[in-house]
């Protein structure tokens, strides 16, 4: 009896922790660990330097939040974004950063569907600034995102294509071309025939999969397509996309944070 008094008020203690210090995470970007040692429970200081949009770890990211990438990405966000929205978000436009960066070297061009103010393609841009092959990249959004019942929610999006081009008109070995339009219609704007790095990002998921064949097919072998919203809770989306890409011959790894990655395999 006494140790089923003591599991309840053990359990309503580690509620009430969870609660405050959950709350703590919340405002501070802060993480708590509840460890459980000689079975009891103990907490641990607080260790890590951020929420990585809901993923919290114990490991090492100083690359990530330390160095150029992430200098080049408080710069960038001073601009146009607001800093605190950002930053929690900062892990998928490292994982963008790089997985660009490791392709830029075979045939095609990169393609970023959903652009808004453009800090993900920006930060692609600034890791590969310094290749002097040069890249094409292609930038699609029409820039007025107004669907019924989407107006509030998405009302800090980019309205104004040249706060794109102003931003993108400092990289001098990158030919950016913005297209004004929407995807599955504006793929055939895309001049190149090959694609080597793709990043979707429209928060319009039917969209997305509907153009997924036509950009596989446009896709390098090697060549990598990056899926912002993939496994973010939109479960419905994330069923039809893996069925999209099983059938045309890939598979998505799912991260922790939300993204999903398909490699196109060489056949
Ligand atoms: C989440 S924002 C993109 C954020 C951007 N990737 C960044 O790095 O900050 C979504 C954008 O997708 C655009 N969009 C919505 N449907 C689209 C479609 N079918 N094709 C291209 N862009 C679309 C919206 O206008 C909006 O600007």
């Amino acid at each position: 009896m006494k140790s089923f008094f003591r599991k309840i008020i053990k359990f309503i203690i580690f509620k009430i922790l969870g609660f405050i210090f959950k709350q703590k995470i919340n405002n501070n970007d802060y993480a708590i660990i509840f460890r459980k040692a000689n079975n009891s429970l103990s907490i641990s200081k607080p260790i890590f330097k951020f929420n990585f949009h809901g993923v919290y770890t114990i490991h090492n990211m100083d690359n990530v939040i330390s160095g150029d990438f992430y200098k080049n990405f408080c710069d960038a966000v001073e601009k146009y974004e607001e800093r605190e929205k950002y930053i929690g978000l900062i892990y998928r436009y490292y994982l963008a950063a790089n997985l660009a960066d490791a392709v830029k070297g075979l045939a095609g061009c990169f393609v970023f569907a959903g652009v808004s103010f453009g800090l993900c393609p920006y930060m692609v841009c600034k890791q590969i600034e310094s290749d002097k092959r040069g890249k094409n990249i292609y930038l699609i959004d029409d820039f007025k995102w107004m669907s019924p019942g989407r107006e509030e929610r998405h009302v800090h999006y980019c309205k104004d294509q040249k706060h794109v081009e102003e931003r993108f008109s400092e990289f001098k070995n990158i030919s950016v071309n913005i297209i004004n339009g929407l995807i599955p219609g504006a793929i055939r704007e895309i001049e190149d025939e090959l694609i080597s790095f793709l990043y979707l990002d429209t928060t319009n998921s039917p969209a997305e999969i509907e153009s997924l064949p036509e950009l596989w097919k446009r896709l390098s072998p090697g060549g990598i397509i990056l899926m912002d919203d993939y496994n973010l809770g939109a479960g419905l989306s994330m069923k039809q996309r893996d069925e999209v890409i099983h059938e045309l011959g890939g598979c998505v790894i799912s991260t922790f944070n939300g993204q999903g990655i398909v490699f196109k395999p060489y056949s």
